[in-house]
């Protein structure tokens, strides 16, 4: 570590570099547990580089990084789900970068680099599903949805709780899983009548389930890797595949185009792709699948093979066109209804 020598009252002290110390501006988007565990482990191991580091849900860090695109303030945004990652490459605000740990990835996520010509990447991955109270509906004598249709059940009016798809990736891969399962009109059909049951759109993705674990709702439609953590942390949440295939998503990281500290961002890039530091995601509670080929995955985390998933078209759903007509359509027909 660098220091820096300072004379102190006939002593020489020695001060961290950190006074002195570069710095790059991170966006995290996935729990702030682990963002935090990750901007500690960094700053930790290098020394010379400070983080300063703000947590926004996925479509919230599109957004700031779309306002920021004449004079950008952030160099790298980690995590969240991969659509509006797509949409910023699409849009040019982030940067073309090949990362020397790119072949040691798995294929969805150097499929994911492919798919963006290089300018976002997986860093992991999990499936869409929800978690319910177990308390909660035993007490109300409700059986636990194990199915879309089920969370039409009129008993369970007021007990839904869902992010809003502008905010939020987790409800923006809700939305975009139920267009492909069902079909676009009958997506939004089934939102409408869904919405009978839903108490709140929250900001963030996983907040409904944190929300059903304090038992302030019956349900949470969240990824179910954000159920499992509320389970571990032992709280009575059962957690759901749904029985019709769900969609899933593959969690992302970009270099923001024009940053201005990118050569610091490329070593915390090279860094948080390191099997060793996808391997703290579990101390944190985040039970997503890792993306580095060698890293393990956690045994907490909700087994894909066991899951059934749909052949989900990050391509199409990333795309910029697609994403922006969904959002608006759900913003004039399902935003815009009173809450019950
Ligand atoms: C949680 C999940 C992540 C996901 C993120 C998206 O943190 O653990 O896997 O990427 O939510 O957040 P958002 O608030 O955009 O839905």
């Amino acid at each position: 570590m660098k220091t820096l020598k300072v004379a102190l009252l006939g002593g020489v002290a020695f001060l961290p570099a950190s006074a002195m110390a570069a710095e790059m501006n991170l966006i995290c988007s996935a729990d702030v547990v682990i963002c935090e565990k990750l901007v500690s482990a960094f700053e930790e191991s290098h020394a010379d580089i400070d983080v300063n580091m703000v947590r926004l849900s996925s479509g919230e860090a599109y957004a700031k990084i779309r306002a920021e695109a004449r004079n950008p303030q952030t160099d790298l945004w980690w995590g969240g789900t991969g659509d509006p990652h797509l949409q910023a490459g699409q849009d040019g605000l982030t940067a073309e970068y090949k990362s020397p740990m790119l072949e040691q990835l798995q294929p969805w996520a150097q499929g994911q680099a492919e798919t963006s010509e290089y300018r976002t990447v997986g860093v992991y991955s999990g499936a869409l599903g929800w978690g319910y109270n177990t308390d909660i509906l035993k007490e109300k004598g409700i059986e636990p949805p194990m199915c879309w249709a089920d969370l039409l059940n009129p008993a369970l009016k007021g007990e839904i709780q869902i992010a809003d798809p502008n905010s939020s990736g987790t409800a923006y891969t809700a939305l975009a899983t139920l267009v492909q399962l069902m079909g676009e009109d009958e997506a939004f059909d089934f939102l409408k009548k869904m919405h009978a049951n839903v108490s709140q759109y929250t900001k963030s993705g996983s907040a409904p389930v944190k929300a059903a674990a304090r038992g302030e709702t019956g349900l949470g439609i969240v990824f179910q890797h954000d159920a499992v953590s509320q389970a571990v942390a032992g709280f009575p949440i059962g957690v759901v595949a749904p029985c019709e295939g769900t969609g899933y998503e593959i969690g992302s990281m970009s270099l923001v185009e024009g940053g201005q500290n990118p050569d610091e961002a490329k070593v915390f890039y090279d860094w948080v792709l390191t099997p060793e530091v996808q391997g703290l995601m579990p101390e944190a509670g985040s039970f997503q699948i890792p993306s580095n080929a060698s890293a393990t995955a956690p045994k907490e985390a909700p087994d894909l093979s066991t899951i059934k998933l749909i052949d989900y078209d990050f391509g199409e759903y990333g795309s910029a066109e697609r994403r922006k007509a969904l959002l608006s359509r759900w913003d004039d027909e399902i935003g815009s209804l009173p809450l019950q």
